[in-house]
Formats: C-alpha cells, sequence, structure tokens
C-alpha cells in the first residue's frame, strides 16, 4: 500500500511564480494541490476506513485504491451504508467529445468499470456533444456529435457490457432528459451559477443553461425504472462544481444526493497540468500512431539529470518524472517491480532513455489491443442506447 502521495502530487512547474493552480471543469493548470482541493471544493479526503470499506465488497484493492489515485469523495460513506441495507446504486459518469479520447480520461472509466463488475450495478454514461458545442468557440455541432461517437467505441473498448450500460447521447437523447432538466434548471438561481462557475456578461446563455442537463443523469435511473436509488459518480475532481449545484437540489425533487469518488489526474507530458487535449504533444490520444507515441514520450519531461554521467552517479528524480507517472497510473501493476523501478532510477542505475523505450512499448502495445476493440465497438454501439 503507497501511504507516500509523492508520484500522485502533480508534477511541479519550474517557475514556482506561475505554477497557481486553476482547476475548474474547463481548465485544470498548475501544479494541483490535492489537500487544498479537498479543502476548498469541500469534499471529503478518502479515508483508509474507507477504502477498507470499498475493499471489502470488491474483494480486492485496485490498483487506483492502492495507490491512491482515488482520494476523496462526498457521501462514498452514504452510499456504501445503504447498500449494506440492501439498497442499491447506479453508477454515472461522462465525456465532453472535443476531440479524440486521450489516456487520462481512462483513468477514472477504468475504476468506474472496476465499480461495475464488482457492484453489478447499472452505469449512465453521458456523452455531452451539447456542451462541447456551447463552450468550444471553433467546433461545430455536427463535429462534437461526432467525436462522441467515436469517443464511445473508446469506453466500449475498455469491456463494459450493453446490459448494463446506457450511453447518453445528449443532443440525440435530449428527450429523455429535457423534463429533468427544466426541473433542475428552476430550482439554480443565476447568482448560483455564476458563483460555482464563474460565468460571465459575455458567457453565452447555452453554457449558462448546460449544468442543468449535466445534473440530470443523476437522476435518470428514477425516471426510467421507477427505483429510487443515489448516483455515485467517479470522475476527476475537476467536475466536482456541477455535483455542488446538484447536491444542493437533489432532495426538493425527492432524490438522492449524487455520491462522487474523485480521481487525480493523469498528469501530460510535459511541466505541469494535467494530460489535457488542449495540449496534444504532450498528451497521448488512444488513436496516436505507434510513432507519434514514441516521439511524445521520448520529449516527455522527466527527473533525469544533464549528463549520463551525473546520472550514473547522482541518480535521477522519478517524484518529478511524467514517464514514471505512467508506470504509477497505468502501466506498471505490479508494486514490487514499480518499487524496484523507482529504486534503480534514484540509483543511476536505469537510465531515461531504457525507461522511456520500455514505456512506449508497453502504451503501443495498450493502444494496438484497445484499437482493435475499439474497431469492433462500430458495431455495437447501438446495444449501449436507451430504448424508449
Ligand atoms: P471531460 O471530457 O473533460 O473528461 C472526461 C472524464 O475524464 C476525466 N479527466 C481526467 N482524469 C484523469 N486524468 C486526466 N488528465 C483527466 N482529464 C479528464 C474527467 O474528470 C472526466 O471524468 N462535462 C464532462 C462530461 C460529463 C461528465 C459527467 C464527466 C458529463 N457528465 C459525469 C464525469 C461525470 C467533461 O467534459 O468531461
Amino acid at each position: 500500500m503507497y501511504k507516500e502521495l509523492k508520484y500522485a502530487e502533480g508534477i511541479p512547474l519550474v517557475d514556482e511564480e506561475k505554477n497557481e493552480m486553476v482547476v475548474t471543469p474547463w481548465e485544470v493548470r498548475g501544479k494541483v494541490d490535492y489537500e487544498r482541493l479537498i479543502r476548498e471544493f469541500g469534499t471529503q479526503p478518502l479515508t483508509e476506513e474507507l477504502l477498507q470499506r470499498i475493499a471489502k465488497h470488491t474483494g480486492e484493492f485496485h490498483l487506483q485504491l492502492r495507490r491512491k489515485l482515488v482520494f476523496s469523495h462526498r457521501d462514498l460513506d452514504v452510499v456504501l451504508d445503504l447498500y449494506e441495507k440492501g439498497i442499491k446504486f447506479v453508477l454515472y459518469t461522462g465525456r465532453g467529445p472535443s476531440g479524440p479520447v486521450h489516456i487520462g480520461h481512462l483513468v477514472p472509466w477504468i475504476f468506474t468499470k472496476h465499480l461495475q463488475d464488482k457492484f453489478n450495478t447499472r452505469l449512465y454514461f453521458q456523452m455531452t456533444d451539447d456542451e462541447k458545442f456551447v463552450v468550444e468557440d471553433e467546433l461545430k455541432l455536427e463535429e462534437t456529435k461526432n467525436f462522441g461517437y467515436e469517443n464511445a467505441l473508446d469506453l466500449i473498448a475498455l469491456g463494459f457490457k450493453p446490459e448494463n450500460t446506457f450511453i447518453i447521447f445528449d443532443v440525440e437523447d435530449v428527450g429523455l432528459l429535457y423534463d429533468l432538466a427544466l426541473e433542475v434548471a428552476k430550482r439554480i438561481t443565476y447568482s448560483t451559477a455564476k458563483a460555482t462557475f464563474g460565468f460571465q456578461d459575455s458567457t453565452n446563455i447555452g453554457w449558462i443553461f448546460w449544468p442543468a442537463i449535466q445534473a440530470v443523469p443523476c437522476f435518470i435511473h428514477a425516471k426510467l425504472t421507477g427505483e429510487n436509488v443515489p448516483a455515485l459518480i467517479p470522475a476527476a475532481i475537476d467536475q466536482d462544481p456541477y455535483w455542488r449545484v446538484t447536491r444542493d437540489i437533489a432532495q426538493k425533487l425527492g432524490y438522492y444526493k449524487p455520491a462522487q469518488i474523485h480521481c487525480r489526474f493523469l498528469p501530460g507530458l510535459g511541466i505541469g497540468g494535467k494530460m489535457s487535449s488542449s495540449e496534444p504533444e504532450t498528451t497521448i490520444f488512444t488513436i496516436d500512431p505507434p510513432e507519434v507515441v514514441k516521439r511524445k514520450i521520448w520529449n516527455a519531461f522527466t527527473g533525469g539529470r544533464a549528463t549520463l554521467e551525473e546520472q550514473k552517479k547522482l541518480g535521477a528524480t522519478p517524484d518529478i518524472c511524467t514517464v514514471f507517472q505512467y508506470y504509477y497510473y497505468l502501466f506498471e501493476e505490479d508494486d514490487k517491480k514499480l518499487t524496484e523501478r523507482e529504486r534503480q532510477c534514484r540509483n543511476g542505475e536505469m537510465l531515461c532513455g531504457e525507461c522511456k523505450t520500455e514505456l512506449t512499448e508497453r502504451v503501443n502495445k495498450f493502444l494496438a489491443e484497445h484499437r482493435k476493440k475499439r474497431e469492433k465497438a462500430r458495431n455495437i454501439v447501438e446495444k449501449f442506447r436507451i430504448k424508449r
């Protein structure tokens, strides 16, 4: 069990002055201070006791639990209390399709899949082609809809099953969402929305209404089945502002407050910040060809020394190395091997070139398999739609 969180704390920027943390649903930059986020967002840390409680039900410590990649929550304890009394929950997560999926997006989806398999619950997955259209100036609606379809293939490629996974494509499925969105929107004032999301006079009104739509899948299970159960939302912590406003109004509508389990951000391959589509050279997309992956990893920011001689003599610093973080988050399951890699790095026994080459091979192997599954998924997307 990793008690020390040093690898998952974000990469320090060289210039601390410019290192101001910004975490919103639309932008994440600077060195992410997760403890500060817990304090400022008012969430709860994921305690050892809660980790044990999850593991009691799942029968194992998933990588993201034992390495503390999931670190914070709201009402996870309440959801588990209900579950232990026989009241199930549903999972809800999503994607804003503004471009291809990157491997950072896979982090919460992999954990969602684990929870779904172990708790045998339904997943509602919202594909927000409408959000990305109103928020991103340069994107046309046809483009976000198309990315929505392409991104759904990435989700399905992770092995989600159509029997209990329901993908909501907002624009096409708006009829399913609209009445609940109106109920939500009517109960959130402009001043709350402005304070929560930082809306300005220049913000378009589509964007201002939008949070009501992201709230809806928290309650959609009750609408579809008549069964009123809580929703648990696994996602990175950038999405938390939505849940703050949704939690405020949930009980007024007769529903449970949605619960959350928050994960850390997979960093980009550069200095500072999370992996983000807006920084393509430091982001690995699932559709990147092998040579592109190789180039990106080869140019990654590492904790290496200026010269080989220095590195062999003094060792390197995995704490600030992006390459090491990729092993930590996704590409080294085995804790002992991870610890050994860290030791060799610190001692100067393993050099950055070797570590990068091995990571490139692992990422490309994973992506080759993923892309095969992605292509197969094209034939079955319809099975994941909600029939009306
Ligand atoms: P989007 O497309 O920005 O992100 C999709 C999911 O990926 C998470 N994420 C990351 N996780 C780890 N490392 C990263 N570098 C990283 N970058 C992004 C996000 O937290 C998110 O979980 N508005 C949403 C779409 C949405 C949604 C939801 C997301 C609708 N309903 C419910 C989560 C839960 C969006 O644009 O996500």
